[in-house]
């Protein structure tokens, strides 16, 4: 499969079948590997300062399953969350891999970097004579990765762990390292934006990014364009109270700013997303989560739903910039 089929395969067939993605990534991980000789995609990941929902929802992926993930496209070399090793034999591992991959690996972080004290507010080893910070770990495993993926908005942009008042001065990644970070934002991260983003370095290297580093294919569009209530949007038929049917835009809703496919993707092996839930977009995945999005579900001033004029999908409140948080309306 050529790369132009493998980015139009996750960005428009999933419109019309929510497993076009998963369903096919092994047969070509598969039919790739066996043609080029290759092996799997070897993995560094480290997880420093995040609730860990991205792991967990990376459990969650299905077609591919976490298993077959394992088994047949990544080569998870280090992991502080996924591996049995631990202590000084986890630690040898991790310098041994690094140094014998150097130039080939993959550097996954997920969480974001503390800096105040020296990074001390998250240590991910510790020898007999010193501990090992996040920003001492993930300023040398990144100079020596071949690719950076920033798995969730924490390690992306700061996300959660950055707001205010940001006690451990943490940041994302691309902060503290001096090349390119593929930032795979999202709190979580939908399982199929980080195995889809793995896929894409295996078969064919760096995806297409954003202004804010993340891959199109997954983040090229708002929210609010393919949202299921748009309709109610362009006729300014808004929800006087969370549960109406309409459009939430006057309930708080971030979708118009938001990049993402949630509404044709969804969640929870593809049968939900918050729209449909009946909850606004929060922005989870955008640059300024949460500081920028909260209070969450504030509902907007009354005269709102007149500023959003029939079939004026531009005429927002002012204020409200469609796509601050990046990528095309
Ligand atoms: Fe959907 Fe929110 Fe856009 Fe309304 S504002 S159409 S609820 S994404
Ligand atoms: Fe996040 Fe909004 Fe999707 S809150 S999960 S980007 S609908």
């Amino acid at each position: 499969m050529q790369q132009k089929e493998f980015v139009e395969l996750c960005r428009e067939l999933a419109l019309v079948d929510d497993h076009a993605l998963t369903k096919t990534i092994l047969p070509v991980v598969k039919e790739h590997l066996a043609n080029n000789s290759q092996n799997k995609l070897p993995v560094i990941w480290l997880e420093t300062n995040d609730s860990g929902d991205n792991n967990i929802a990376f459990m969650n992926t299905t077609f591919p399953y976490l298993g077959q993930v394992f088994s047949e496209m990544i080569d998870l070399l280090y992991s502080n969350t996924f591996m049995a090793a631990q202590g000084q034999d986890a630690l040898m591992i991790l310098e041994q891999t690094a140094v014998l991959y150097r130039g080939r690996f993959t550097l996954v972080v997920e969480g974001a970097v503390p800096l105040k004290d020296n990074g001390i507010y998250n240590i991910i080893a510790r020898t007999a004579n010193r501990s090992i910070t996040a920003l001492e770990a993930v300023t040398r495993l990144g100079s020596l990765a071949q690719y950076v993926v920033a798995n969730g908005t924490c390690a992306s942009f700061g996300g959660p762990t950055a707001a205010r008042p940001n006690l451990s001065g943490s940041v994302g990644v691309r902060d503290v390292l001096d090349k390119e970070v593929i930032n795979v934002s999202g709190c979580p991260t939908n399982p199929d934006w980080f195995v889809g983003t793995l896929a894409h370095l295996l078969l064919y290297g760096r995806p297409e990014l954003d202004n804010l580093g993340r891959p199109t294919l997954f983040y090229g569009f708002t929210v609010h364009r393919h949202c299921q209530r748009r309709s109610y949007f362009d006729r300014g038929d808004f929800a006087k109270k969370l549960g109406n049917i309409e459009c939430m835009f006057s309930q708080g809703c971030m979708g118009p700013r938001t990049s993402a496919d949630c509404p044709y993707r969804q969640w929870i092996n593809y049968v939900n997303w918050p729209v449909k839930a009946n909850t606004p977009c929060i922005g989870c995945t955008n640059e300024d989560f949460p500081d920028g999005s909260t209070p969450f579900f504030t509902p907007l001033p009354e005269k709102s739903g007149q500023a959003a004029a029939p079939g004026g999908a531009q005429t927002l409140p002012a204020g409200v910039p469609i796509t601050r948080g990046g990528g095309p309306g």
